[in-house]
């Protein structure tokens, strides 16, 4: 499933837009994100999810199917795909190119790199952040991150 992933990333990033619709995406019905709100309840209310799983973008379609992720009761297994934030605009761009999005007065900023607050697309769109962080991972390898202290992430 990783392999298929990754795949499908690249094939974002080159902007093939025909491999994505193979996969699904924008296509057919809403997304089900049924599965990860036993855990991520609050990610319900979250415009980001909500707005792209109308059009049949689930979570899934952005951070993998994350099936070991999802199954490990321990939540030692990173999910399959993360965001580091110098990675988020160029992902979210890879569906909404500057040309779509530049003539936002909101846009002018981030799209020139001279923005000094809300630099990434999810400062302003969603609410897709969780009040608590228990655990950290490497957001490009998965690898746990170990806590110092049991606590450690908390509050942060
Ligand atoms: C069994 C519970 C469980 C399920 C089901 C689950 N998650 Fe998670 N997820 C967690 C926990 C626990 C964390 C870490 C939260 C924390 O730091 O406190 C997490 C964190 C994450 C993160 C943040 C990673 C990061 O550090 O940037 C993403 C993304 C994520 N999950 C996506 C998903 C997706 C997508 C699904 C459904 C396919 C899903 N999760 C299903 C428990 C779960
Ligand atoms: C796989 C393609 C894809 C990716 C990746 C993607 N989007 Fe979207 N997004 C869509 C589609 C399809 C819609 C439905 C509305 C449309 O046709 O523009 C949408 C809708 C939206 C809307 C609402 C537009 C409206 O007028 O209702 C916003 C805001 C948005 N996306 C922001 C983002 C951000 C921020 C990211 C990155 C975190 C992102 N999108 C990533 C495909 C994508
Ligand atoms: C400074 C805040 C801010 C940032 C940063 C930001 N946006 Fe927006 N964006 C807005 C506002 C406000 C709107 C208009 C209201 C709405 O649709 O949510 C908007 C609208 C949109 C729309 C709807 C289509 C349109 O042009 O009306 C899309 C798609 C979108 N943004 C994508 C993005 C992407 C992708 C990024 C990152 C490259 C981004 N936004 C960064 C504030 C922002
Ligand atoms: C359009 C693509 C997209 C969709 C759909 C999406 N995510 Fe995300 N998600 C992202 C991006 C980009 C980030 C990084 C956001 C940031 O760091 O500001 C992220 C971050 C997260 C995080 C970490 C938040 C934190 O505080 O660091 C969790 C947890 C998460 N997503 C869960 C989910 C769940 C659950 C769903 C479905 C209900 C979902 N995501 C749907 C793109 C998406």
């Amino acid at each position: 499933m990783k392999v298929a992933l990754a795949g499908l990333c690249v094939a974002l990033a080159a902007g093939i837009v025909g491999a994505c619709r193979q996969h699904g995406f924008g296509r057919g019905g809403p997304a089900d994100n049924s599965y990860c709100f036993v855990c991520h309840t609050n990610f319900k209310e979250d415009s980001l999810a909500t707005r792209h799983a109308r059009k049949g973008i689930g979570c899934a379609s952005c951070h993998g199917e994350s099936d070991a992720h999802s199954a490990d009761e321990d939540n030692l297994t990173a999910p399959d795909v993360m965001f580091a934030k110098e990675k988020i605009a160029p992902f979210c761009m890879n569906c909404h190119p500057r040309r779509k999005i530049a003539r936002k007065r909101e846009h002018k900023a981030i799209l020139a790199g001279t923005a000094t607050e809300n630099r990434h697309c999810t400062d302003c769109h969603g609410t897709h952040r969780m009040a608590v962080r228990t655990r950290r991972w490497d957001k490009t390898t998965g690898e746990l991150i170990p806590a110092p202290s049991v606590d450690t992430w908390r509050g942060e």
